[in-house]
């Protein structure tokens, strides 16, 4: 069976993401069944809780077309497709996949096929199939939540997302926060270490949330990191499960905020997943508040993220629930079209970035594996000019020479943690964008971007930078030189999806 994630597009649809719960979906037949219409349900793998994953399958065809919905714990998803005789493909509404997620075949009643590779067979559901409908607990009334006083600069850090999904554990954890130190990444900025979803265990009679086998003692893990110079985070959703299928805070907002206070928790994740599935896109703002009241109530200065996809114009409400960061778009994956449709997807929201409140482009691939060198040269940058919060999502334990000098320019943070927090724009000149974002010293940074996948030649020109004065001097922060405007503009050439990122002085 292989292990998937659902995670969530910016039409605030879950999707199927690179790695993490599983659908295996394992169903029997019914021989009376003769269209795909109806519902179908499927048994997935078990969760690190004990509990089981499980998807049911909402579908309506209407000729060669297929449409309806998957659901499973903590995600849902709506998907379209065809049918042409018994067979059927289905694709992700909104996920631009170029291949069908989930392809089958109807006989006898029963459906055989493979979602993302794996086999499965697929039953009609009936009513007990359905998912438990959790009683509907209002909204509170809107108030501005008071700020917490934190992120003054984008956060900087690691999560375990990225590239360790349901494998994170205490172990991981703990020799993750060894490595921000001897890495350097901690002296660099880089303080919290960040538990992502699938720490939860179940909830006992009082309704505290344990943690699972792999975490036997948060508040120990906690100290450790605490010792070490370096703060935590954590996640939860304002739904009852978090997209992973674990118990989340719904119904226990103020219980769990004053368990990750208890713990010294210093950072949470709070991902809207399920709560899809009870609230509407326009009730996130109620819903996000109630969570900034609890962790405010704790006393403890918790950094407080959003994870919504970008969902609901998050970033002209984010600072009243007390967000320090809200997430512009749907999930990064390790890939060149990814990081850059998430950078652009952040570029609508650039007049809401300040200290305190950041637009979140989700976290860095950088190290990962699957773009160049150059093109995590060009993630870095541009997560830096844009004021994104620096998450590294990579292992800090074994990361090579090259990504440690991208994660560890220091001059290329010095753009990111810069104080007067403003969020970089593009302007787009046919293959290459050229990124311009004002320093409070009255600087500039600039980054030109190849777009293109050949090298090509990069001008910038001082009349484009809006300076307040005359060019003084200019550096190349990629390659840690001086570099000399002439005829106020300067050249270079640039290599296929990568970027020249200057800091220009003005006189
Ligand atoms: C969502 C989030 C991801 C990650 C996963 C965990 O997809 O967007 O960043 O937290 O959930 O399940």
């Amino acid at each position: 069976m292989t292990i998937k994630t659902f995670t969530k597009n910016t039409a605030g649809l879950l999707v199927a993401g690179a790695a993490g719960m599983l659908l295996a979906i394992t169903l029997t037949a019914c021989k009376s069944q003769q269209s795909l219409t109806g519902s179908w349900t499927a048994t997935g793998k078990t969760l690190e809780n004990g509990e089981q994953q499980k998807a049911i399958l909402e579908l309506k065809q209407d000729g060669s077309q297929l449409s309806g919905t998957v659901r499973g714990l903590g995600f849902q998803t709506n998907v379209k497709g065809t049918v042409n005789g018994s067979h059927f493909e289905l694709f992700g509404v909104d996920w631009n996949d170029k291949k069908p997620f989930l392809v089958g075949d109807l006989a006898d009643g029963k459906i055989e096929g493979t979602e993302w590779g794996d086999k499965f067979v697929a039953k009609p559901a009936t009513p007990a199939d359905a998912f438990p409908t959790p009683p509907y607990i209002d909204p509170p009334a809107l108030h501005p939540v008071p700020y917490n006083g934190l992120a003054k600069t984008p956060p900087m850090g690691w999560n375990s997302w990225n590239l360790f999904a349901d494998k994170v554990d205490d172990q991981t954890v703990r020799t993750m926060a060894d490595a921000m130190v001897s890495s350097g990444m901690r002296d660099a900025g880089y303080i919290y270490v960040n538990i992502d979803d699938t720490w939860e265990g179940v909830r006992d009679a009082n309704g505290v949330l344990g943690t699972n086998h792999k975490f036997p003692d948060m508040k120990a893990l906690a100290d450790y990191v605490h010792s070490k110079g370096l703060k935590i985070g954590i996640y939860s959703s304002p739904g009852p499960r978090t997209c992973g299928g674990y118990p989340a805070s719904y119904g226990h907002e103020e219980q769990d905020a004053k368990m990750f206070a208890a713990w010294g928790i210093d950072y949470l994740k709070y991902d809207w997943c399920s709560a899809s599935t009870i609230y509407k896109d326009q009730q996130l703002q109620p819903i996000y508040q109630r969570m900034g009241d609890a962790l405010h109530s704790t006393g403890r200065p918790i950094v407080y993220s959003l994870c919504e996809y970008g969902l609901g114009s998050v970033e002209k409400w984010g600072p009243q629930v007390d967000g320090n960061l809200w997430r512009t778009t749907g999930d990064i994956r390790d890939e060149w079209e990814s990081m850059m449709d998430n950078i652009e997807k952040q570029v609508p929201t650039a007049p809401y970035a300040g200290p305190g409140h950041w637009n979140d482009p989700d976290m860095l691939e950088v190290g990962n594996g699957h773009m160049t060198d150059d093109e995590y040269r060009t993630h870095m940058s541009l997560w830096a000019l844009t004021a994104a919060p620096l998450l590294a999502g990579n292992d800090i334990r074994t990361m090579t020479q090259v990504t440690r000098s991208i994660l560890l320019n220091k001059e290329v943070i010095a753009i990111n943690q810069d104080p007067l927090g403003k969020q970089a724009s593009p302007a787009k000149n046919r293959k290459l964008e050229t990124w311009v974002k004002p320093l409070k010293d009255g600087n500039v940074a600039v980054g030109v971007v190849n777009l293109d996948s050949s090298p090509g030649t990069a001008t910038v020109k001082a009349s484009d930078l809006q300076l307040k004065g005359s060019v003084r001097s200019a550096r190349d922060l990629w390659t840690h030189k001086d570099v000399k405007f002439a005829n106020g503009e300067y050249s270079a050439t640039v290599p296929a999806h990568g970027v020249l990122l200057l800091r220009v002085s003005v006189r």
